[in-house]
């Protein structure tokens, strides 16, 4: 079946605004219960039905800034995608979780690459209990977009998932064992919340810094946040034409 029922989760609304502007979608006040901070805007484009959710600010801790982190992130999107398979469950549904990364230089990542997920799994999980050890890596497969990843020359590889902006030395370790290509803080997450849904999850990420560069994370991160958000605006668009009106095997 062809997918005609999008959700675009994404985590800082600086990087949600411009695709909301581009595709001319409208704020929905009663998508999410109002005591959340998230944030959802709806439209079409093309065949598609479009949700584009973000996690708002925080008001909890009083700091105003973007809910980033795996707890917002798999909130906001299990309420999103319950009403998106409640409300639609016959339509062939597909989450995108789109932002900034880290990248591995050792996996061929340079700054304002676009990748595509190819699986993700989490590195600040560490149950050494033998029965819980899977679950706290969490590694799960995501969607299969070579395809798409040739027609725009798109790198692909495992998204590695914690916390954390910066890294220790246990989660080096970790993420190496991911097979990692990039780091966020989101993806692992959402994936999870889609696979409760049996929605198919694809990340589409931006690197804004390299891991295993050397220079301090949150210094990269900042000095090219400005340049991978451009990038990510020239890519989402694309990714979201080409993947309205495609079967999931045609990706
Ligand atoms: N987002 C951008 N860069 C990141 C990094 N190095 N780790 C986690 N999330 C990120």
């Amino acid at each position: 079946m062809a997918i005609e029922d999008v959700i675009v989760a994404i985590a800082m609304e600086a990087e949600a605004k411009p695709f909301i502007d581009h595709l001319g979608l409208k704020k929905d006040e009663s998508f999410f219960p109002p005591h959340t901070p998230f944030v959802a805007f709806t439209g079409t484009h093309n065949q598609c039905k479009v949700t584009v959710v973000f996690n708002g600010k925080d008001t909890v801790y009083n700091t105003g800034v973007d809910n980033v982190g795996t707890v917002p992130a798999s909130i906001a999107t299990f309420l999103a995608l319950n009403k998106m398979t409640s409300e639609a469950p016959d339509k062939e549904h597909l989450l995108i979780n789109a932002g900034t990364c880290g990248g591995f230089k050792r996996k061929g990542a340079e700054i304002g690459d676009v990748f595509l997920t190819t699986a993700v799994a989490n590195h600040d999980r560490r149950i050494p209990i033998p029965d819980f050890v899977p679950l706290g890596i969490g590694k799960l497969e995501t969607v299969n977009a070579t395809k798409m990843a040739e027609a725009f020359s798109y790198k692909t590889g495992v998204c590695t998932t914690g916390n954390s902006l910066d890294k220790t030395e246990k989660d080096d370790e970790l993420m190496l064992a991911n097979d990692a290509s990039v780091k966020d803080m989101e993806a692992a997450a959402i994936a999870w919340s889609c696979k409760l849904h049996n929605v198919p999850f694809l990340g589409v990420k931006v690197v804004t810094d390299i891991v295993d560069g050397g220079v301090p994370t949150q210094d990269e991160f900042l000095e090219n946040l400005q340049s991978a958000s451009k990038s990510l605006q020239g890519a989402l668009p694309k990714v979201l034409d080409y993947v309205c009106g495609k079967t999931h095997s045609e990706l």
